[in-house]
């Protein structure tokens, strides 16, 4: 693994004026989260012959996994006069066949229009397979279905480069939804991503909570791939106090916005922080695990919500401190994962010159 002096692309944060520019989040939607693939859902939570709505950025999605195929990802949005064949934030429901609220279209549960009312009396000769649902790109990692919004996203393997090779098979071990967590925060999505590849915070404004779980700052590693970045803590175990390389827990940070969290006893966490508008975001936390943990799966996310909970108050005061024309101060070799995923974004949007703030 490389040390913490590691040389970065960049050596000083991004400056504060990408933090909460609307021009800046309209740029971002068009160039940035294009790039990538989005963790939407648990395969788990969308068995055969079955839908389920949810929303992306600004799109209404509709999943569905139709009985013997792969899941699938459509617009929720019928391509008679656009509207949504189900409410938004749905949850999964069994369905054999999609029928539109306002004209009746009816599809099946692979995007296929299979009836339309009255179809011999539209004015030009009616031909069903040129009105299929608008489909998304779909891929299942790591029990996760992932919705890619863009027509030309970066491989998966790519995007998660460094996930793939520490976990290798493992990552791909079938695991169910343990339990989940949504909230809202008052910051732009850039403060919690920063501040969740963050590793200079932690014994400071954690130290009862993710701190005991990643353990003295002397034992941290890192490593960095093109585009996810590593910090491995290894877990004491009893009798143990030094580093245990099998046994370490895993917090990967990687693009656009997402964190995976892996312990050694084959449990993951996936948190993502799309954003809402240039001041707000949503933060998404999904905890996978083996069905013979679900009855530990409440205390885990507690446990997280713990200490997400005290990253709300610090990312929601620095988003107003950004706000008020902070010029960001240096940054610590504990703050190079932050470094990391700015200096991709800054490329991706294509930043000629990185701002810098006046202390590099
Ligand atoms: S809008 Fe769906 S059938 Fe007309
Ligand atoms: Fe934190």
């Amino acid at each position: 693994m490389a040390a913490n002096g590691a040389s970065f692309p960049r050596r000083s944060f991004l400056a504060a004026e990408h933090y909460g520019s609307a021009a800046v989040a309209v740029r971002e939607r068009a160039v940035y989260a294009p790039r990538f693939w989005h963790p939407v859902a648990p395969l788990s939570s969308l068995p055969e012959g079955s839908v389920l709505t949810l929303e992306l950025l600004d799109l209404l999605l509709l999943l569905s996994h139709p009985p013997g195929g792969p899941p699938r990802a459509f617009l929720n949005r019928c391509p008679h006069r656009g509207v949504a064949l189900l409410p938004p934030a749905a949850g999964a429901q069994p369905c054999r066949r999609l029928v539109c609220p306002y004209h009746g279209w009816t599809y099946d549960l692979d995007g296929r229009l299979r009836a339309a009312a009255r179809e011999p009396e539209f004015f030009d000769p009616f031909v069903r397979s040129d009105w299929p649902l608008t489909g998304l790109a779909c891929a299942v990692r790591a029990s996760m279905l992932w919705v890619a919004i863009g027509p030309d996203p970066l491989p998966l393997e790519q995007q998660l480069d460094l996930v793939v090779q520490e976990l290798g098979p493992e990552l791909e071990r079938p695991r169910v939804l343990l339990a989940s967590l949504e909230r809202d925060l008052a910051c732009n999505w850039k403060i919690a991503h920063d501040n969740t590849l963050d590793d200079y915070h932690v014994a400071i404004a954690h130290p009862t909570t993710l701190h005991r779980q990643q353990g003295p700052v002397r034992h941290y590693r890192h490593r960095f791939a093109a585009h996810t970045n590593l910090l491995a803590t290894p877990v004491a175990a009893p009798g143990h106090g030094g580093p245990a390389a099998a046994a370490d827990f895993l917090t990967f940070g990687a693009p656009p916005w997402i964190h995976l969290l892996a312990w050694p006893d084959g449990r993951l966490a996936l948190i993502s922080f799309p954003p809402r508008d240039p001041g707000r975001c949503r933060m998404q936390v999904w905890l996978l695990g083996d069905p013979s943990q679900q009855h530990r799966g409440q205390e885990w996310i507690e446990e997280l919500g713990a200490f997400l909970e005290e990253d709300r108050a610090l990312v929601e005061s620095a988003q107003r401190g950004y706000a008020s024309g902070l010029k960001p101060g240096p940054a610590h070799r504990l703050e190079g994962r932050i470094l990391h995923q700015q200096a991709l974004y800054a490329r991706i949007m294509g930043l000629e010159e990185p701002p810098r703030s006046d202390s590099a």
